[in-house]
């Protein structure tokens, strides 16, 4: 009989531990952080799920490649391997590195957008957002309507609403907008994957209309592994292959290669245009760097120009996918409400249905995330009333997790203590603000629980 335990495809050569507290230290360092888990020392922290951005383990020949960096200030072969690597998987003709994500961003926006403007995603992630905004553009997210319900089951839940799309075309007119945008995976909407079908009429629906497709690009192997699993005629083509499709149909893409980069800084914008490639070098040159290392180091560059081909392993995105969907399918089978299906990068618990004996506007979400950290000293992120205010659609705690880091006991071992919040949740208090910023204030909020 064939084996079936699908295993980390790698051994581990260097570790790094991580620290048991008590339940009673625990108590205390969350009290002093205000009940906020981005004000914790992550010393005193057990298994990190706060992000899976920057947190990847390299590989031997990650580590190989950046002896081979080569610091140049112009002219870098570190650059032209970078270059090479990005554009056999992406394909498009300009490659401009950036320090992250969020930079490409801030040069796509500022080059092609203006005042008035209309940028349509499936799903704008905080940064992208913010930076379209402080252009003087409207950020709209055009998600499927499936999307926006957590129970729901839909193979690609990540799509936009093409229908939708169109309607806006038709009532702004295509001038009002520069590009169109489709964020693969939808992380904001519970890293949910875009069809190769729905990329195909986006594209078509842009292209009757002059408008130009970007991808952002951050979890492209992740999306790319879900069309081979999930659409139909995808199945024995490669993750390399079905990425090289997905691009196909785009002119240009952002990307942060902190995610499937598998890298713990760096990014890129790339476009087929030349004359807005020229604009967007100029724009790099003022603030990130000379177009050969944008911000970067020669060794980071080799770091990504490896990553990149690793992300697309198919044993790699077999072992990543499954250990999201175990910790997933594990706690919604003893019914721990969850954004379904399992997404690629993380697992978003709907604090609202966990918790709901706690009205939003005293965030279920911080005091689930609260429990986690007192229950097992586990960190996970608010996506909800805290961050958003009282925009917030759901109320949301993602566990996202870091590539290559944790092994199967460790998913186990937050299975574990989830499943040990769920059979208390009753006894969980709600939160009040007591201090927070004017913006962005889920990053330096201070909470304290009420009476329960
Ligand atoms: N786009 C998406 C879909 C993202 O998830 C992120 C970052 C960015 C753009 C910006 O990239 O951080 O390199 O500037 N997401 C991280 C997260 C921060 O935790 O989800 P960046």
């Amino acid at each position: 009989m064939a084996i079936r335990t699908i295993i980390e495809p790698f051994r581990i050569k260097s570790v790094e531990p991580i620290r048991r507290t008590s339940r009673e230290e625990r108590q205390k360092l969350i009290e002093a952080a205000g009940y906020n888990l981005f004000l914790v020392a992550s010393e005193a922290i057990l298994i990190d799920l706060l992000t899976d951005s920057g947190t990847s383990a390299m590989s031997t020949e990650q580590w190989a490649a950046m002896m081979r960096g080569d610091e140049s200030y112009a002219g870098s072969p570190s650059f032209t391997r970078f270059r090479e690597s990005v554009q056999a998987i992406f394909g498009f003709r300009h490659v401009i590195p950036t320090h992250q994500g969020r930079a490409a961003e801030r040069i796509l926006f500022n080059v092609m957008c203006k005042k008035g403007d209309i940028v349509p995603n499936n799903t704008h992630f905080d940064t992208t957002r913010a930076n379209c905004e402080f252009v003087g553009a409207t950020a709209l997210d055009i998600p499927i309507l499936e999307a926006k319900q957590p129970s729901h089951l839909h193979p690609f839940k990540g799509n936009m609403d093409v229908a939708r799309l169109a309607e806006v075309i038709a009532r702004e007119g295509a001038k009002k907008i520069p590009l169109v945008m489709l964020t693969i995976t939808n992380n904001s909407g519970g890293g949910q994957p875009v069809s190769m079908a729905n990329i195909r009429e986006v594209k078509q629906v842009c292209r009757k209309h002059g408008i130009p497709l970007y991808i952002d690009a951050c979890r492209f192997a992740e999306n790319a592994y879900f069309i081979k699993l999930r659409e139909e005629g995808y199945a024995d083509k490669t993750p390399r292959n079905i990425a090289r499709e997905m691009f196909a149909h785009a002119d240009g893409c952002t990307m942060s290669a902190k995610k499937d980069g598998l890298a713990n800084i760096g990014g890129f914008l790339c476009t087929n245009e030349d004359t807005l490639a020229q604009q967007e070098k100029d724009l790099l040159i003022l603030t990130e760097g000379f177009p050969t290392y944008g911000g970067l180091a020669g060794r980071d560059l080799e770091a990504i120009a490896v990553g990149l081909n690793e992300a697309l392993e198919e044993e790699y995105l077999k072992y990543r996918i499954a250990s999201t969907a175990f910790l997933g399918n594990h706690i919604a089978s003893e019914g721990v409400p969850i954004v379904q299906p399992p997404g690629g990068h993380a697992i978003y618990l709907d604090a609202r249905a966990f918790l709901p004996h706690i009205p939003t506007a005293q965030f279920p979400g911080v005091a689930l995330a609260v429990e986690l950290y007192l229950e097992g000293g586990i960190r996970s992120v608010e996506i909800g009333s805290l961050m958003f205010g009282e925009h917030a659609q759901m109320d949301l705690v993602r566990l996202a997790i870091p590539r290559r880091v944790y092994t199967q006991s460790h998913i186990e071992y937050v299975v574990e203590v989830i499943l040990d919040v769920w059979r208390r949740r009753e006894k969980i208090p709600g939160y009040e603000l007591v201090h927070q910023a004017p913006f962005l204030r889920h990053f330096t909020a201070k909470l304290k629980p009420l009476a329960r």
